[in-house]
């Protein structure tokens, strides 16, 4: 039987990176992590070693780092300031030790028709996870074409795109007060997307708040487009024990649902299984 990877690792905080406007990324050494983290996956973080706060944080990886003879070194967490756990987290310094679960849950698998066109719909911090598939795609030499469509509030929540840009991805940005980009929804972009395909095989995965991903699967299952969300629900343990993150799935059987815990059967779950 195989080894089943490590879960529970100690890394290193190599250095934080602050953005601006409560957004930062920090980038952890743990190279036995970053060996088995796959795009989409998840890690559950200790803010701190005390007893407060109890439970750990999860976060997406954002980006995944290799030292210089390309051998996986780290990872990195796109984080947005909106609590405590994430307060303490942008203190980090370099040098500091955090425990951490992980690789977490499942990841965006490349579609298997290398000509499929691949949508990547992110919602604000939701685009964390796709800095990854850029990075982890390229380097497995996948040729599918990417196209990231970005969506956010304001040109405010999208102070880390130049982190995007350094990896060369087609980006199409759009905001809702319309300070850069189209002014509207990211589905507005995706509308113009799947029209432009015209009969091209194409495969949409999204992160975002769960509006925007239900709308986006919507769009999908209209036109018979695969579509994967990547669910972020509010999460306690991250392995399928506390079932604080489930998600109504389709059955067949009456009631017709039951409930998934996204943490193991996804956060990637196909957004036409799902009772949004
Ligand atoms: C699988 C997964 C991946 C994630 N990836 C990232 C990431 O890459 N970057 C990032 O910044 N955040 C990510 N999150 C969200 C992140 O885990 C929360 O923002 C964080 O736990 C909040 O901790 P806190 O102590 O600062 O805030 P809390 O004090 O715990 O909460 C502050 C507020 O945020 C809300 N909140 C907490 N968790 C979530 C959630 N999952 N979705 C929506 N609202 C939430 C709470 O309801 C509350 O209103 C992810 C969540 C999941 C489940
Ligand atoms: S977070 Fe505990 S069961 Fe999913």
């Amino acid at each position: 039987m195989p080894d089943r990877p490590k879960l529970m690792h100690e890394a290193t905080v190599a250095r934080r990176l602050d953005f601006g406007q409560g957004y930062f990324e920090l980038v952890l050494d743990c190279p036995e992590l970053a060996q088995a983290m796959q795009a989409g996956q998840f890690i559950n973080l200790r803010v701190r070693n005390e007893l407060y706060p109890l439970l750990r944080r999860p976060f997406s990886s954002f980006d995944w780092l290799a030292d210089s003879r390309g051998k996986a070194r780290g990872i990195s967490l796109l984080a947005h300031v909106v609590g405590q756990g994430t307060r303490l987290m942008s203190r980090l310094e370099a040098g500091q030790k955090v425990s951490i679960n992980g690789p977490l849950g499942k990841a965006f698998e490349p579609p298997q028709d290398p000509a499929a066109r691949v949508i990547m719909v992110g919602g604000g911090i939701g685009l964390a996870p796709f800095m990854h598939l850029v990075r982890q795609w390229g380097r497995l030499g996948h040729k599918h074409e990417l196209v990231l469509l970005a969506g956010a509030r304001s040109q405010r929540d999208f102070v880390f795109m130049k982190r995007f840009a350094e990896t060369g991805v087609e980006t199409l940005l759009a905001t809702e007060d319309g300070s850069v980009g189209v002014k509207g929804k990211v589905t507005l972009l995706l509308e113009a997307e799947l029209q432009a395909l015209k009969g091209r095989p194409a495969t949409v995965l999204t992160c975002g708040p769960w509006r925007m991903m239900e709308a986006v699967s919507a769009m999908c299952t209209s036109q018979a487009i695969p579509c994967y969300a990547s669910l972020e629900r509010v999460m306690g343990c991250g392995f399928g024990v506390c079932n604080g993150c489930v998600a109504k799935v389709r059955t067949e059987d009456a009631p017709g649902y039951r409930y998934a815990k996204t943490c193991v059967e996804g956060t990637v779950m196909e957004g036409a299984s799902l009772i949004w």
